[in-house]
């Protein structure tokens, strides 16, 4: 009656894929425990590593939980303690982790009546807390593990998509704010025709790669016209960061999600590790506090 989870960070976007592609990080995430009760509601019991509301409805753990809840129906209702290890605000799907993890949760412990489509548009209901809009690129790779393309939010459609065995994430996290909000506000509402073939030819390139564990095609495709020109002005050092890393080894460089964190995909461990010390060299020149992780993608 009471269950442990670890609900992963993800990166969303990918460079080529702004709102559809992401991809799960293997080990950093939040711990959350759920617990049945008898009365019939949701509660936040506690919350550690992080300053976020316990009103239900304000909190997007609280959130996603009243949506899964609210359809459900059980004669019972749930506990929620919440130990935040993903930065709120750090472009890794903080709000993601609470939300996916707090549904996954509450489905095992109502005996799995749902799929893993049906909870990441329960988890949305919390994104849509956080950010104002119900995006599904974070949560779908945390529900669905790997690689995933959102093919469609209304209605919902999630593709899961093949993960290379050797692909490796190096992330920055360099302690500045960017706010989702505003780092969509600054976004063109229109696209050039040219930059958009570019992009959607790196898409579909991108998903054959994993397909076919091209990792020379992936590296070409992980390109992005649209969005990172506006996105990386917010990022200092976005520019030294990535061709530090790609002299490193590194595949291809992007902002992750919204920013202001920045990853790199590397073909194994070790260069993702020199990638590491390649970009850790970059920011320590500078007066910015920064984490860097390294993950295998699953
Ligand atoms: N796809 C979203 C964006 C992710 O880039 O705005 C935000 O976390």
């Amino acid at each position: 009656d009471c269950i442990k989870i670890f609900s992963p960070a993800t990166v969303a976007n990918v460079s080529c894929g702004f709102d559809v592609l992401g991809f799960c990080l293997d080990h950093i995430g939040d711990e959350m425990i759920i617990k049945k009760t008898k009365e019939r509601d949701i509660k936040i019991t506690k919350i550690k590593g992080a300053n976020l509301p316990f009103e239900v409805e304000k909190n997007v753990a609280g959130a996603a939980a009243l949506a899964i809840y609210q359809d459900a129906k059980p004669d019972y209702g749930f506990e929620i303690e919440i130990y935040k290890k993903i930065k709120p605000g750090s472009g890794i799907g903080s709000s993601s982790a609470s939300a996916s993890g707090v549904v996954f949760a509450i489905n095992q412990l109502l005996g799995k009546p749902y799929n893993a489509t049906q909870l990441t548009q329960f988890a949305m209901k919390g994104e849509a807390v956080a950010s104002g809009c119900e995006h599904a690129d974070n949560i779908a790779p945390a529900l669905f593990g790997g690689f995933t393309l959102v093919k469609s939010t209304q209605p919902l459609e999630v593709l899961s998509l093949p993960t290379p065995a050797d692909l490796y994430a190096t992330i920055i996290h360099p302690q500045i704010e960017v706010k989702t909000a505003e780092a969509r506000a600054i976004l063109p509402k229109k696209v050039d025709l040219q930059h958009a073939i570019q992009q959607w030819a790196n898409v579909g390139s991108f998903v054959h790669a994993l397909h076919t564990n091209d990792y020379d095609l992936l590296s070409e495709s992980l390109k992005d016209k649209i969005v990172e020109p506006y996105r990386s002005k917010l990022i200092p050092y976005f520019d030294d960061v990535k061709n530090a890393a790609i002299n490193a080894g590194g595949l291809g460089t992007g902002i992750s999600g919204s920013g202001p964190s920045i990853f790199t995909l590397s073909k194994d461990e070790k260069t993702a590790k020199n990638v590491e010390k390649a970009i850790q060299n970059v920011y320590s020149k500078t007066d910015i506090k920064f984490n860097t992780y390294v993950c295998k993608i699953n």
